[in-house]
């Protein structure tokens, strides 16, 4: 388990990286009335298909090449730690259009990791690729704050790599 729930962020959202994103978008949202914790991680990457996801979530597959054994620890952990403080997790994803990852808990679970650093979550993501559009929405007990790397750089929608190569647009899907 991290200590750090931004350090369950920064490992998701380097799969979406990994996966050809152009547009990363991670919302964040808090709410002690309703004692609840919610992530949700988006991408226009590649996507996995309908027999891929479920055989993943299953054993905790890796698609990586360079790990030894096919094991990978990013959507597992966010898993466990949002099962462990009452949560559920959700994975959904489209092959060709983007995947989505949603992890709630209750926010004042004995168990719940902070949420850490999250800047330097955000900073590392546009670092390791600065031409994805990082998008940060965090809305904590109704204040909301918004964050994008791409803001005003570009007017046309981004676009994922595999519709650059095709010449067409495609926005975020799941
Ligand atoms: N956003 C995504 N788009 C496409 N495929 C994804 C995405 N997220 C995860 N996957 C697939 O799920 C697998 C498991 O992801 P997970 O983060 O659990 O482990 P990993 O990235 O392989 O390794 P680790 O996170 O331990 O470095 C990945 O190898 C990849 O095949
Ligand atoms: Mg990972």
């Amino acid at each position: 388990m991290f200590d750090q729930l931004s350090l369950n962020i920064l490992d998701i959202g380097m799969n979406s990286l990994a996966a050809g994103a152009t547009v990363l978008r991670i919302t964040v949202i808090e709410n002690a009335e309703h004692d609840w914790l919610v992530i949700r991680i988006r991408d226009n990457g590649h996507g996995m298909d309908q027999k891929t996801l479920p055989e993943i979530l299953a054993r905790n597959a890796s698609t990586k090449a360079s790990r030894k054994k096919p094991i990978g620890l990013g959507l597992a952990l966010l898993r466990q730690t949002s099962e462990m403080c009452g949560g559920a997790f959700h994975v959904h994803s489209a092959l060709g259009e983007g995947t989505g990852v949603t992890a709630s808990m209750r926010a004042s679970h004995v168990d719940r990791p902070p949420l850490g650093d999250l800047n330097a979550t955000i900073f590392a993501l546009c670092a390791a690729n600065p031409t994805v559009d990082i998008q940060l929405n965090c809305e904590s007990n109704g204040e909301k704050f918004h964050f994008s790397s791409q803001e005003g750089k570009y007017n046309e929608p981004r676009r994922t790599q595999e519709a650059q190569r095709q010449g067409t647009a495609t926005g975020l899907a799941a």
